[in-house]
C-alpha cells in the first residue's frame, strides 16, 4: 500500500510538520507500507503530488493542514486520509469556536476574550482583561505549537503581546491562566492513552523551545487520585466526541483543584521525536510503528 506522508505546508508550524513527517516516514511498517514523502508548500501543490498514492498520512499542522482545508481537498480528490474529518478539523483549529462548544456543553474551559480588531476594541481591552484577571495567555486563535503566543502578567505588555499574536492570525484569543498542572490526554480509536503531566524546563511555560528541544520539558505519566483520574478521562472523551474528532486526537488541559479545564483539542497532534502522543502511546506499550499502523487502519475503516 502506497502511503503518501504529506508534510510541510504553509502554516507557522511548517518546521514542526517536517519533523513529524520525517518521524512518520522512518517508522512506517516496512513490509505492509511503502512510504512516500510528499512535501508541499502551498495547498495547490497537493493535487499534482498525491496522484499515485493509496492513502494520505497527514503530517501537517496548523492552517491549511489541520484546519479541514487539506481534508476537504483530499475528499474531492477521492484519496483516503488519516485522522478527523473536515468539520472536526476546522472546529478544533478554531480555539474560540471549540471553547464556545465546550462551555455550552458544561465542560470547563478557562474564561476568554476574542479580539479581532485591536484598534476598535483597544479602548475596552484593558478593562475586559482586568475582569479576566492577570496573568492571561495571548494566542493566535488558530495557531499551534505556541508560535506567536505569550503569557502576559500585567497591562504594560498586553498590547505588545496582542500585536505579536495578530502577526500570525486575524483574531487573537486572550485566555485566563489557570494555575495548576498542565496535562495532556491522547486518544486513539476512542480510547484514552496514559495521561501525561508536563513540566517545562527551559522556560516558565510550555513554549516552542520547551516543546521541541530535547529536554525542554519533563513529560511523564501522571498518577492521579482515582476520582480525579476518572474526571479527566470523562472530560477528555466527552471533548473528543463533542468536537466530533475521529481516529486520534490530543486534548490539552490544565488541572486545578480536581477540575480539568480544557484548553484545546489537536486533531493532528505532533509526532516529532519530542512529541507527547507517541510518548503516551509508548507508555501503553504501543510503539511508534504500531501507532501509525493503528491510525491508518482506523482511518480506512
Ligand atoms: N500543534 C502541535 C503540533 C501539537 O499539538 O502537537
Ligand atoms: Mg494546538
Amino acid at each position: 500500500m502506497k502511503i503518501g506522508v504529506i508534510m510541510g505546508g504553509s502554516s507557522s508550524e511548517r518546521e514542526v510538520s517536517l519533523m513529524t513527517g520525517q518521524e512518520m516516514l522512518a517508522n512506517l511498517e516496512p513490509v505492509k507500507y511503502e512510504g512516500i514523502a510528499i512535501e508541499i508548500g502551498r495547498l495547490e501543490e497537493l493535487a499534482d503530488q498525491v496522484r499515485d498514492i493509496d492513502f494520505a498520512l497527514l503530517a501537517l499542522h496548523g492552517s491549511y493542514g489541520e484546519d479541514g482545508t487539506v481534508q476537504a481537498a483530499l475528499e474531492a480528490l477521492g484519496i483516503p486520509y488519516s485522522g478527523s474529518g473536515v468539520f472536526s478539523s476546522h472546529l478544533c483549529m478554531d480555539k474560540h469556536l471549540s471553547k464556545q462548544k465546550l462551555r455550552a456543553a458544561g465542560i470547563a474551559t478557562p474564561d476568554w476574550l476574542l479580539l479581532k480588531d485591536v484598534e476598535e476594541q483597544e479602548e475596552h481591552l484593558a478593562e475586559e482583561v482586568r475582569k479576566l484577571g492577570y496573568p492571561v495567555f495571548v494566542k493566535p486563535n488558530t495557531g499551534g505549537s505556541s508560535v506567536g503566543a505569550l503569557p502576559v502578567t500585567d497591562e504594560t505588555s498586553l498590547l505588545l503581546a496582542v500585536r505579536q499574536a495578530l502577526e500570525w492570525d486575524s483574531s487573537v484569543l486572550i485566555e485566563q491562566f489557570i494555575p495548576g498542572d498542565e496535562i495532556t490526554c491522547s486518544i486513539l480509536g476512542g480510547e484514552l492513552l496514559p495521561v501525561l503531566g508536563i513540566r517545562p524546563q527551559t522556560a516558565g511555560w510550555f513554549d516552542y523551545e520547551a516543546k521541541y528541544q530535547h529536554g525542554g520539558a519533563e513529560e511523564e505519566v501522571i498518577v492521579l487520585p482515582e476520582e480525579i483520574a476518572a474526571q479527566v478521562q470523562t472530560t477528555a472523551l466527552e471533548t473528543y466526541s463533542l468536537l466530533q474528532c475521529g481516529v486520534y486526537a490530543r486534548i490539552d488541559m490544565m488541572l486545578k483543584d480536581g477540575i480539568p479545564y480544557v484548553l484545546e483539542a489537536n486533531t493532528l497532534p505532533g509526532m516529532t521525536k519530542t512529541s507527547l502522543m507517541p510518548k503516551s502511546a509508548a507508555a501503553a506499550g504501543i510503539g511508534f510503528t504500531q501507532l501509525l499502523d493503528r491510525i491508518i487502519e482506523l482511518s480506512i475503516r
